[in-house]
């Protein structure tokens, strides 16, 4: 085989008493698609920062085409051409799409940013990626799946050797899942290299041609993509043999119960001033999953918002209950604050239920007491009680945000891609609490104690999802969001590709 073009050989870092890599091991090779696996809280995000030079590993060594990169450095290992799309957003919202993608390089490095040049590259990029930007857009009001593929397109700018992404397909639709593939292929076709990172094994299996697994830091399988499955990978990295993931409770049916949301030709007028929802109707009741598949930007934070009360609509009449649970989209807005510690991220949900306050003041120890039962509840990996959200691992966070959502017994849950960065079997851990929480198990309405609703009223649960399976699996009713249309869909069309037909046969309406 030809020389690795990225080799990290036994590199080692700790968190205080976090041993985040004890010995982990990698070779990459011109030419390929190399994948990153491991569970959550497995080290690799933290590999792949100190393959970037933005952490300083304890110990071990990183070459890049047999040379050796000095540890710590962002602009050494760039040199060598190393370029990362992160697995949480790095763009400034008050910046348009160019400026961004210009920060950091030669063109944005004088006083003024020598935008035409960017513009120029941008258009190219389009050209080559098949993927159109408005280059001229401010960030801010990007969707999620937009700030994504924006995120894409500056690592892509850079022309690197060694492309690294992780998690890059969380926020996106299908067909942009594809679009992505189609470059990485096209990049390792060139001779580059790609480092992907993924949870979901079938779609990182299409497109890998070598992976490596961690487990707790360590390198504990490298392997061509022929000679693993899916399976196998899972008991790579749990270390053990696992049960087949969720499907262990039948999540549809059920009896549906009284109305706790209802959506009268709700319009809402997007921030770019056109409507972004348009004459929705929708009940939702106790005791159902309502799942709304689409891509993202066709009006699902809008829509969202608007069920749990954050949004009063431009047009029709919106009729929520004062209870709701969120969980956003975009992570950053209203989700949880990366310098809050456990307990104060916590607070962000219960500052205001009588059992977490004293008077006018918040109660500290029951809100540590809350904090400490989600983490245990939802297998929070965290590295200590004082440790705040922005230490933890991106599914680490994820569970702590769900958990917390889930632990405030709402009576409408509304949830944005909920299995977004979750593992295997953090994942099917989570599908089945969505399925007890809708038939009102009390275990899971009790987590945290908040309480003092009693457990069998479940709540309605209104489930957006990118990925179609997942809506298909949980949902008693479907639908999906097209440019800001709810269409049903009929009993003969569940089925992705009924879902996707009913999603491209009106993207013209
Ligand atoms: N800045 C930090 N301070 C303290 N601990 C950290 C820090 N960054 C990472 N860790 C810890 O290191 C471990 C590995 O985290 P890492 O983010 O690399 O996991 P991951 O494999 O990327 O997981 P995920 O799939 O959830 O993204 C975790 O236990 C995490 O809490
Ligand atoms: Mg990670």
């Amino acid at each position: 085989m030809a020389r690795p073009a990225v080799e990290m050989r036994s590199v080692s870092r700790r968190f205080g008493p976090i041993e985040a890599l004890a010995d982990a091991s990698l070779s990459a090779y011109p030419g390929e698609v190399h994948a990153l696996l491991g569970e959550n809280g497995a080290g690799k995000t933290t590999l792949m920062r100190v393959l970037c030079g933005m952490l300083r590993p304890d110990g071990g060594e990183v070459l890049v085409e047999d040379r050796r990169l000095p540890p710590g450095g962002t602009r050494a290992a760039a040199a060598a051409g190393i370029g990362m799309v992160h697995q949480h957003f790095t763009l400034l919202p008050s910046l348009t799409v160019a400026e961004n993608v210009a920060l950091g390089t030669r063109e944005g490095s004088g006083l003024r940013l020598a935008l035409d040049r960017v513009h120029a590259r941008l258009a190219e990029l389009e050209r080559v990626t098949g993927l159109p930007v408005d280059a001229g857009a401010p960030v801010a009001g990007l969707s999620v799946g937009a700030k994504q593929r924006v995120e894409i397109l500056k690592a892509l700018y850079r022309d690197p050797r060694v492309l690294v992404l992780d998690e890059p397909t969380t926020v996106l639709g299908p067909q942009e899942v594809d679009w992505l593939f189609g470059v990485l292929r096209s990049l390792v076709a060139g001779g580059r290299t790609v480092l992907l990172i993924g949870h979901k094994l079938d779609e990182i299996l299409r497109v890998a041609d070598r992976v490596t697994v961690l487990r707790r830091g360590r390198t504990v399988l490298e392997a061509a993509r022929q000679a693993v499955d899916a399976p196998g990978l899972a008991r790579a990295m749990i270390g053990r043999e696992t049960t087949p993931a969720g499907r262990s409770a039948q999540a549809v049916g059920g009896a549906a119960g009284e109305r706790v949301a209802r959506l009268e030709v709700v319009g809402v007028r997007g921030e770019d001033g056109r409507m972004a929802v348009r004459e929705v109707n929708l009940e939702v009741r106790r005791g159902e999953i309502v799942g709304i598949g689409g891509v993202e930007g066709n009006g699902q934070r809008e829509l969202a918002l608007v069920l749990s009360g954050r949004l009063r609509p431009s047009s029709g009449t919106a009729d929520c209950p004062t209870t709701v649970s969120l969980i956003p989209q975009d992570r950053s807005a209203g989700g949880l604050v990366p310098g809050f510690d456990l307990a104060e991220n916590t607070a962000l949900a219960f500052h205001d239920d009588d059992a977490h306050r004293r008077g006018p003041l918040i109660d500290w120890a029951a809100m540590r007491r809350t904090a400490q039962e989600i983490v245990t509840g939802f297998d929070v990996r965290v590295p200590g009680w004082r440790a705040t959200a922005r230490s933890l691992s991106g599914g680490n966070r994820q569970k702590l945000l769900v958990g917390r959502e889930l632990a405030r017994a709402p009576d409408l849950l509304v949830a944005e891609n909920p299995m977004r960065g979750l593992d295997i079997a953090a994942a099917a851990f989570l599908r089945d609490k969505l399925v007890e929480l809708k038939r009102g198990n009390p275990s899971v309405a009790e987590v945290g104690g908040a309480g003092g609703r009693p457990a069998h009223a479940p709540p309605g649960i209104v489930l957006f999802s990118t990925d179609l399976d997942e809506v298909l699996d949980l949902a008693d009713r479907v639908f999906v969001l097209v440019r800001g249309r709810l269409i049903p869909v009929p009993e003969e069309e569940r089925n992705p590709a009924g879902m996707g037909r009913l999603m491209l046969g009106s993207a013209g309406a």
